[in-house]
Parts: C-alpha cells; structure tokens; sequence
C-alpha cells in the first residue's frame, strides 16, 4: 500500500490505474478506524479494482466547540489496518495541501442539509459537501462508499454529486453494529463504561419506535416515548428524534412512504447519531 501525501503523486498514480482500465474506488474517512470504515473496504474491494482511501480530519466540519482537537488520530495504526486489507493507497493530506493560504471555495447543498445534524451543526455539511467534492476531484473514483451510520451525510453526498454532474457512483453501506446493537463510531471511545453500558439506549429506542410505527401507533406518541425513554436511560439531551422521508429527510408525522427514524443524543462528553429505516404499512 503507498501513503501518498501530495497531489501530484495521488494524481500519477490514479491517472496510471485509470489508463491501464481499473475501475476505482474511494472510502472517504477521518481515521481512527473501526471495524465500520474496514466494511466500507471490504464492499470497496467489491467494487473496484483499484481501492483508496483517504484519512482527513476535516477542520471546515466541525463547529467552533466541536471536538476537533480532540478527535483521535492514529494514523500508524489505522495504516496498518488499511494495508492488512489490502487497501492500495492511503490518501493522507494536511490541512495545508487540502486548504491552501488563499483557499476560498464553499459547497453548500439546500434542502436536506436544513434539518437534524444540519440544524444542531451549523456549517456541518458545507464542510462535509466541500472535503468531499475535493476529494472526489482528487481521486476521481468510479464509486465512492459512505455508511448509512451517517444517513443525512450520505444524502447529501448524493445531492450534491447529482446537482454538480460529479460522474461517481455514491454508495451506501449498511451500519455495522456492536454485538449489543450500538453503532460503531470513533466517538464512542469519549464514553466512559458506564455511558457505554447506557448508549445501548439509543438502537434500542430505534428499534422500538420502529417497531411502534410499523404497527400503526401514531408519530408524535412514538417519537415522544422515545425520546423520554433515552432521557431516562442516562442521555442528558436529544438533539433530535424524528421520522423523515427517506430521500429527501423532510420531516414526517404520518408513515405514509418509505422512511427513516433519524436521531442524535448526548452521553457524557459524547454525541451519537444513529437510524433506521421504516416500512410505511400497506
Ligand atoms: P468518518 O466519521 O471517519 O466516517 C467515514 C465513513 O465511515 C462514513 O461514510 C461513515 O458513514 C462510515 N461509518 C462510520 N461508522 C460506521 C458504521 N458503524 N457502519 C458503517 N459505516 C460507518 O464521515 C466522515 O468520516 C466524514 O464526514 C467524511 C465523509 C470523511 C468527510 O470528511
């Protein structure tokens, strides 16, 4: 596996692959891989025959009480897993090379960024859209992978590369999941064992409200119990938990199409995001 630092390495050898006819594919990520991030590759692998991916903590992404100094970075490790999965090349730019003095350009896709994460993050996913759309200009994938962990990033990601005739095939991938149901994340590693022994709270509440909606309860009712049950658990806030279209996230009170249960809530020094999907009842 080559670590590639610089632009005009990446673009030699991603030029090469692509004259010699690979198809390639990226795994856009900010490190401290899981088990999650090594699913991307491995459907990655699947779908290319050439595999990058790129490790970037993203500065335009987080808000200015965000955690972004904190955020882990163990770049030795995470190559090492990358290369273990036979990754062909890490794409491992500094802020200075994705962000130039001078550096000027925002993306910034309407409608599904306004609510959820978009709402409670302001800027989030002009941040997000923009390391994306450079990334993609960068790699110049065939296809790039993205978890439905995220599903309004993953969303906004399809927007955008529709809107903007970026010829990349976005693709989700399912959430992968802890044994007892929590979603893998980097930051879960801010939970101390009790906080993590209570985020099983979260899945759980998913699970429920879907469970509540799919047999016919009313939205508000499910909604409410759910974020109730969360508080009780041990979250001390619920930033959001909302059923929305599934494409277009506009928030639903009737489960009349096909849908998502979309929620973000606060443990200790963490805030988790998960989802899920729900069948509107025929
Ligand atoms: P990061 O949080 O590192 O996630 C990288 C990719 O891994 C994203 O597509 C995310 O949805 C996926 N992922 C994370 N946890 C997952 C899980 N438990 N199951 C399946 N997929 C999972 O998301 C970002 O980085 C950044 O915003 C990025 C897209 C790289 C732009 O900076």
């Amino acid at each position: 596996m080559q670590i590639v630092t610089d632009i005009a390495t990446l673009f030699a050898n991603v030029e090469a692959w692509r004259k010699a006819g690979d198809v390639i594919a990226l795994v856009p990520t900010m490190g401290a891989l899981h088990r999650g991030h090594l699913t991307l590759v491995e459907e990655a692998k699947k779908r290319g025959t050439r595999v990058v991916v790129s490790i970037f903590v993203n500065p335009t992404q987080f808000g200015p009480n965000e955690d972004l100094a904190a955020y882990p970075r163990q770049e030795e490790e995470d190559a090492a897993k990358l290369r273990a999965a036979g990754v062909d090349l890490l794409w491992l730019p500094s802020v200075a090379t994705m962000y130039p003095v001078g550096f000027a350009t925002t993306i910034s896709v309407a409608g599904v960024t306004t609510g959820f994460c978009g709402a409670s993050r302001p800027g989030h996913f002009d941040g997000v859209s923009t390391v994306v759309a450079k990334l993609f200009n960068q790699v110049r994938p065939d296809c790039a992978l993205f978890g439905e962990k995220d599903y309004q990033q993953l969303a906004v990601i399809r927007r955008m590369a529709r809107d903007l005739n970026i010829a990349v095939d976005v693709l989700g991938v399912p959430t992968v999941r802890e044994a007892d149901g929590l979603a893998l994340s980097s930051r879960n590693a801010y939970l101390t064992a009790t906080e993590r022994a209570e985020a099983v709270a979260l899945p759980q509440a998913l699970g429920a409200a879907k469970a509540g909606l799919e047999a016919g309860e009313p939205v508000a009712a499910v909604l409410e119990r759910a974020v109730q049950g969360l508080l009780t658990a041990g979250f001390s806030a619920v930033d959001y938990f909302a059923l929305a279209d599934a494409v277009t996230l506009d928030v639903l009170d009737r489960l009349d199409r096909p849908a998502r249960l979309l929620a973000a809530a606060r443990i200790g020094k963490a805030r988790l995001i998960d989802n899920i999907a729900v069948a509107p009842q025929i």
